[in-house]
């Protein structure tokens, strides 16, 4: 099957034949029953098979595992007379921009996931992901808040925010400032993840408020925050968490650690070498909101303070950043995708094709082309990507939106393509 970069004003239906080619496939198909369609090789599982693996990963009924694992499956919609098969590819989703946008879903965003939960012409379940660079919220919270929008359920098991991977650095580090959010929920996510000492911007201004002269905190923020003397805690790693509410506060705060003797407020290193590591969440430069062009994100936060530290110290700053389009992501995502397939689907083997679905070149498309061929790149037209320019990443097919991603999949998947009439044409040639 051909990859085809999608004109603008082509649609996914249209790519892959034209009408009269689909009406000869078609008349073709019905005509030769008898050999199983190429189509049909997407399915890894007959419905029966289907039927008893699905039973065989469900615990017993009523036990909490039932409850867990079967609130997340897709039912047949009243369309489906059959048992749903399940597709042997997956799909992972961008949310900003691609499935919404400043809190509000892309209108067409629900009747994507429906298609994929089993309502369709073909009778298939996909299994799904997402991989979005926000955060800020717990899984949970988040997870619970998106289903409501996305009319679906969504599990956390099905969800990687830009913060999720850094759990495991909870490990490697005491005492953390976490950076980014709103008010205290990232310490709360921080803690739900694990780290033993979390510190926030707030509690170092409760400390001291001269740290920041022209940043007063609210009565709320201060009753939140938590005293402690920083002159004497040393803070073994920064983690921006998500994007920042304070740039000017959260900014020289970062600084004054990158700059101190081992995280310790009030100190400054003679080689500016002695101060703890910075993570990044992501490093998205712009993202996608209700605003028409895109916004600032957490990627230009870095370049900025990187700048300050150039300024400061004439060194160049070192940044971890996980999030797409980074590898650390990718892998999870692997696992994460892996673990839900078999669980949900009782799928073994790997998927035959991931589509990734994405707003943002530089992010998503480079995500997604960069680590594995068997991933396959979808941008669309909601969020950063603006129709009539050239993406800096090349996506395998450019899309209008989230549900023509879907059909496009669907269609590649199992509508009747070019090659099979064609194949079929040989064959009866051959006869
Ligand atoms: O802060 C979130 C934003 O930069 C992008 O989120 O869902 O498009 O990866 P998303
Ligand atoms: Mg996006």
């Amino acid at each position: 099957m051909t990859d085809l970069l999608l004109s603008p004003t082509v649609s996914a239906q249209d790519t892959f034949l034209s009408r009269r080619r689909r009406d000869r496939a078609a008349s073709r198909i019905r005509a030769t029953s008898a050999s199983p369609s190429p189509a049909r090789r997407a399915f890894s599982m007959s419905p029966a098979s289907h039927r008893r693996r699905r039973s065989s990963i469900l615990a017993e009924p009523g036990s909490e595992m039932n409850e867990t694992l079967s609130q997340y499956l897709p039912r047949p919609t009243p369309k489906q007379a059959a048992e749903p098969i399940v597709g042997s590819y997956a799909l992972a989703f961008d949310i900003d921009g691609v499935l919404m946008r400043s809190g509000d879903p892309i209108p067409v965003a629900p009747e994507a996931l429906r298609m994929l939960n089993g309502d369709n012409e073909y009778n298939v379940r996909v299994p799904y992901i997402f991989v979005t660079n926000g955060g800020g919220k717990t899984e949970e919270q988040r997870c619970k808040e998106f289903s409501e929008k996305m009319e679906t359920p969504v599990s956390p098991n099905q969800f990687i925010q830009g913060h999720t991977p850094m759990r495991e650095l909870r490990k490697k580090y005491g005492t953390v400032l976490v950076v980014g959010g709103i008010g205290e929920a990232c310490r709360q996510v921080a803690e739900q993840y694990g780290f033993a000492d979390v510190v926030t911007p707030g509690d170092i201004l409760k400390w001291n408020p001269n740290v920041c002269p022209f940043r007063t905190l609210t009565d709320e923020e201060h009753k939140n925050s938590r005293y402690r003397d920083f002159s004497q805690v040393k803070i073994e790693a920064i983690l921006v968490f998500a994007d920042s509410r304070d740039w000017a506060a959260d900014q020289q705060i970062i600084l004054d650690l990158l700059l101190s003797k081992d995280g310790v407020m009030g100190t400054v290193s003679e080689t500016y070498e002695e101060g703890p590591p910075l993570y990044f969440a992501h490093n998205d430069f712009v993202w996608a909101t209700n605003y028409d062009q895109s916004r600032y994100g957490m990627g230009a936060l870095q370049v900025s303070i990187s700048a300050l530290y150039k300024a400061h110290t004439n060194k160049e700053l070192f940044v971890t950043k996980y999030g797409k389009p980074n590898y650390e992501t990718f892998k999870y995502a692997n696992n994460l995708l892996a673990e839900w397939r078999e669980k949900i689907f009782g799928h073994k083997s790997d998927p035959t094709t991931v589509y990734f679905v994405g707003d943002t070149p530089e992010s998503d498309i480079q995500f997604a082309n960069k680590f594995d061929d068997s991933w396959h790149s979808i941008l669309v037209k909601t969020g950063v990507y603006q129709e009539g320019t050239v993406p800096k990443h090349k996506p395998k097919v450019i899309v209008d939106n989230v549900l023509e991603a879907v059909k496009y999949v669907l269609e590649r998947e199992h509508g009747v393509h070019e090659e099979e009439y064609i194949l079929e044409e040989d064959e009866e040639e051959l006869d």
